[in-house]
């Protein structure tokens, strides 16, 4: 009797410092993982972290909310297909990249060097200078080059005059106001706290569906599939990787790794022709990417594996949103080193290993672009004969 007893007292003291242990985990792939795969109801923190990603007013001047660039219906990723960069609140302004898709960010590690490897791995953006959601989500606020407010006051007063103010004030606590600075990491925390959810996590394309043995793939995205995975052929998921977990856990088509692809400067970037306070190097801008977060030349050139989790409605692709299509990037890929492509952006440190000259034939291509159809968040299984 009291064995038992005690074993239960230690199997609750187990239980307890495992979640105290859990708890002070920084907001990682483990801890995302968790929150993120879970659909349920949202919490009240999660529902005003919504409000304030929707809230066109939180820019100056007002009309630009994070889903601005970020919108549901385009896999949380910018809708005008045909701009290769964003365009911030004002209409003359452009970033330097091309957007990414906030879905899925949250399951980036920090950015760390990987001293075995020998490369780094994880953090946001697509040279890695934010580490957490919650850091990352206090940049735009401030970009000139995109919601442009002058400072954290500016966005706080914005909020406090919100809808949703109460709201904010029942998450954080009446003081919650108080001092802006604390209140806009509370803005932070809860942007944050909503890109964890399954809203932007839903792991619901019909390759999610393939993996649980809930729908069948087309013969042509089979074959797709085996030439993505083929070492000897598509070799993408060498980066991408796109088997489930030992634990089960869904493939996020990214290593969160970085490379250089080689990706040609995209002339048609408007960035380039800003006024020089917002671009001092005019046409003659090289975008570094880890290079210049780091400050190593061996990094220069270097972007992070983006996932291809909705890449078919995320167009356009890279850094620099030069290519229009799905099967423009496969071409690349295939034929970098034979094909007439323009030198790459940053000539330095290009992975001539895995990519250039795949040897894929035209029917291929079409095969893999079939396949990367299949990652679409959606997917209605009600069609499917099974
Ligand atoms: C004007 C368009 C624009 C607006 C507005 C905007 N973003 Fe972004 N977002 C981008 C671009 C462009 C990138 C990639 C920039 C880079 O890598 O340097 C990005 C990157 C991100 C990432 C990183 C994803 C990853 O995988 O690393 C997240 C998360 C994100 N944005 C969330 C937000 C949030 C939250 C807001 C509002 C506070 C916001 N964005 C507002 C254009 C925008
Ligand atoms: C050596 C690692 C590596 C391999 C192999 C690789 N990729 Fe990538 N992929 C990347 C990196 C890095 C980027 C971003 C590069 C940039 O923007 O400069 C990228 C970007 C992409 C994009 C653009 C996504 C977006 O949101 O802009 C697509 C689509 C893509 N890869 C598909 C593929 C396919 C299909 C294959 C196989 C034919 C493949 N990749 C093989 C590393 C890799």
């Amino acid at each position: 009797m009291q064995a038992t007893a005690f074993r239960v007292i230690l199997a609750v003291v187990f239980l307890v410092a495992a979640r105290l242990a859990a708890r002070q985990e920084e907001p990682t792939v483990r801890q995302a993982d968790r929150l993120a795969t879970a659909k349920r109801p949202m919490t009240k923190k999660e529902q005003l972290g919504k409000e304030l990603f929707l809230d066109k007013g939180l820019s100056t001047p007002p009309g630009q909310a994070c889903a601005h660039c970020h919108d549901a219906q385009t896999g949380f990723s910018e809708p005008d297909r045909d701009l290769p960069v964003s365009r911030g609140v004002y209409p003359d302004r452009f970033g330097n990249r091309n957007d990414l898709t906030a879905a899925y960010a949250a399951f980036s590690p920090r950015l760390h060097y990987d001293p075995e490897e020998r490369h780094y791995v994880g953090g946001l953006f697509w040279d890695g200078r934010a580490a957490t959601l919650e850091e990352q989500a206090k940049g735009p606020f401030l970009n000139p080059l995109e919601m442009a407010n002058p400072n954290a006051v500016a966005v706080i007063a914005k909020v406090q005059h919100s809808p949703y103010a109460d709201l904010f004030q029942e998450v954080f606590g009446p003081e919650a106001f108080a001092d802006p600075n604390r209140a806009y990491d509370f803005v932070a925390e809860a942007i944050a706290a909503y890109e964890r959810t399954y809203e932007l996590n839903p792991f619901n394309s019909k390759y999610d569906f393939f993996l649980q043995g809930k729908t069948k793939l087309t013969d042509q995205e089979m074959r797709g599939l085996a030439l993505f995975e083929n070492d000897k052929k598509g070799r993408c998921a060498e980066c991408h990787p796109d088997r489930s977990g030992s634990n089960g856990e869904p493939p996020l088509f990214t290593d969160f790794t970085y490379d250089n692809l080689g990706v040609p400067k995209n002339p048609e970037n408007p960035y380039y022709y800003l006024s020089k306070s917002l671009n001092p190097d005019g046409t003659k801008f090289v975008d570094l990417g880890l290079g210049g977060v780091v400050k190593k030349p061996e990094e220069n050139g270097k972007f992070r594996v983006p996932t291809l989790r909705n890449a078919a409605v995320t167009a356009p692709y890279m850094h620099n949103g030069i290519f229009k299509t799905l099967r423009q990037v496969v071409v690349f890929y295939n034929t970098r080193d034979v094909g007439p492509w323009p030198a790459p952006e940053v000539p330095q440190n290009v992975n001539r290993e895995e990519l250039g000259n795949l040897g894929l034939t035209e029917q291929e291509v079409d095969d893999i672009v079939a396949f990367l159809h299949t990652l679409t968040d959606g997917y209605d299984t009600k069609g499917d004969s099974r």
